[in-house]
């Protein structure tokens, strides 16, 4: 095991337990071990001269703690949830709602995910066979990748991606396939390419982006080409993180149809559905011939502002909900007894409610992307979602991955670096590129803002 990792275990165990050394050490060689995790560090690049290293999201919360710094890293939000959920969840536990929930989830939150769904969807779901309420959606994730993908069966993603999903990949021994998230200039911008339009792929243009701001998209047919007859799923991350792309309907369907043709799965992350600044989140299952091959995942985590409660769901024909539920029980069997019914009422909220959520939170977004666009930072203006992607290039900083270890130091900011969402850590075209979330509150992003301004002034 790595100096580095088993530093940060020991500093973890002496913080909250008075253990002797000898024993630590002990357990602590004992991870040395081989086996497959090795597989999922390699595939999220924490696996260096065989050694693991702690995640770039781990390192930079350690160095905004180490040196004061404002966490514009990790993407979980400031605010309180919404009052009725928090309420909701505090009366559950004094209800006695902290035993074992049952293994598909509690029946009334089961069906508060049926009713979000065709509320908002018009999807129709039972609530008895085709929902599964999971520890988050990571847990939804890995369930669906480990019960699905076969050694040798072919995952497609967009890159850069949510890294769990090169890990879980990995883990089930599957071969991880990208369709790259490319970037221009939005002066390049050309009519109906725009986020969520029915047919562009891309993610700015009817955002509010400037002249000069950075439009990331996919190509459609891009999507299209990486299937093969080796594929057995395609994991479709819209709204996506770390861009905040969100894929339009062309895309979709060119992903339904070559599911189809191949006959693979789709599994969905839709975890910011809800958080959307343009147009609405148009789920793929509800594009003709999808329903029957998707598996649907979301979770409450960052729609209520609970990214602790890690209350997340499927939704998906009986069949794959009983395939999914043979590797799930084995990794929680249940969780969150007090949070499920506490997530049905947030999912019961009126719709103007969510409507205020996301309304709240764009006003961070352009907050931010405004303040960072000033400092002299290439800006994309995200569709959806916590965080926005920022050029460190027009100030002179091409590599964002040590502009990312120092900005703590010179700025008191942390972002993270987009390779951190690419194979192996390559960024590519995207290497002066900085992932900073919004989802913090205003008086957060001003200081953060007054200090990034503050170290770019000679820079510009
Ligand atoms: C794209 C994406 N998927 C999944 C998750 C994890 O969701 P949960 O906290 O519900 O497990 C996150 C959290 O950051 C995410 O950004």
């Amino acid at each position: 095991m790595v100096a580095a990792l088993r530093a940060s275990f020991a500093a973890q165990l002496s913080a909250t337990v008075d253990l002797p050394s000898p024993p630590v050490s002990d357990r602590l060689d004992a991870m040395k071990t081989s086996g497959p995790w090795t597989r999922a560090a390699a595939a999220a690049g924490l696996l260096k001269n065989g050694e693991a290293h702690p995640s770039v999201f781990a390192q930079m919360s350690a160095r905004a703690l180490a040196h004061g710094a404002l966490n514009l890293g990790q993407g979980f939000p400031d605010d309180p949830p919404p009052a009725a959920v928090a309420d909701a969840a505090v009366e559950a536990i004094r209800q006695g709602h902290n035993q074992y929930p049952p293994g598909l989830g509690e029946a009334g939150l089961r069906g508060a995910i049926a009713e979000h769904q065709a509320r908002w969807y018009g999807l129709g779901w039972d609530p008895a066979s085709e929902v599964l309420v999971t520890t988050g959606a990571t847990e939804a994730l890995a369930a669906t990748i480990l019960a699905l993908v076969e050694p040798g069966d072919e995952v497609i993603t967009l890159e850069p991606f949510y890294d769990q999903y090169a890990a879980i990949i990995a883990l089930a021994g599957g071969v991880h396939r990208t369709v790259p998230v490319t970037s221009r200039p939005a002066a390049d911008t050309h009519t109906g390419s725009g986020t969520g339009s029915d047919t562009g792929t891309g993610s700015g243009t009817d955002t509010g982006a400037a002249s000069g701001d950075l439009v990331l998209e996919a190509s459609t047919d891009a999507l299209r080409d990486a299937f093969s007859e080796r594929t057995r799923l395609v994991l479709v991350n819209t709204p996506h993180n770390p861009t905040g792309l969100m894929l339009g309907k062309d895309a979709l369907q060119a992903i339904v149809d070559e599911a189809v043709r191949h006959d693979a799965l789709i599994a969905t992350d839709e975890v910011y559905e809800h958080l959307t600044f343009g147009a609405a989140h148009r789920p793929i299952a509800t594009l003709p011939g999808a329903q029957d091959r998707t598996i649907s995942i979301s979770s409450a985590g960052k729609t209520f502002s609970v990214t602790g409660w890690k209350i997340g769901w499927i939704t998906a024909r009986a069949e794959l909900i009983t395939a999914i539920t043979g590797t799930k029980q084995w990794l929680t069997y249940s969780s969150g007894a007090p949070f499920q019914p506490a997530v049905a009422v947030g999912l019961g909220m009126p719709s103007a409610a969510f409507a205020d959520l996301a309304t709240d939170l764009r006003e961070r977004r352009d907050l931010l992307t405004d303040g960072l666009r000033e400092i002299g930072f290439r800006v994309s203006v995200p569709a959806a979602g916590y965080f926005t992607v920022a050029d460190a290039g027009p100030l002179g900083e091409p590599d964002a991955d040590t502009l990312a270890e120092r900005l703590p130091i010179e700025a008191g900011v942390v972002a993270i670096p987009l390779s951190a969402f690419y194979r192996d850590g390559d960024a590519g075209e995207a290497s002066a590129y900085l992932r900073m979330a919004f989802c913090k509150s205003r008086s957060t992003i001003e200081q953060a803002l007054e200090k990034l301004d503050a170290w770019a002034a000679p820079r510009r």
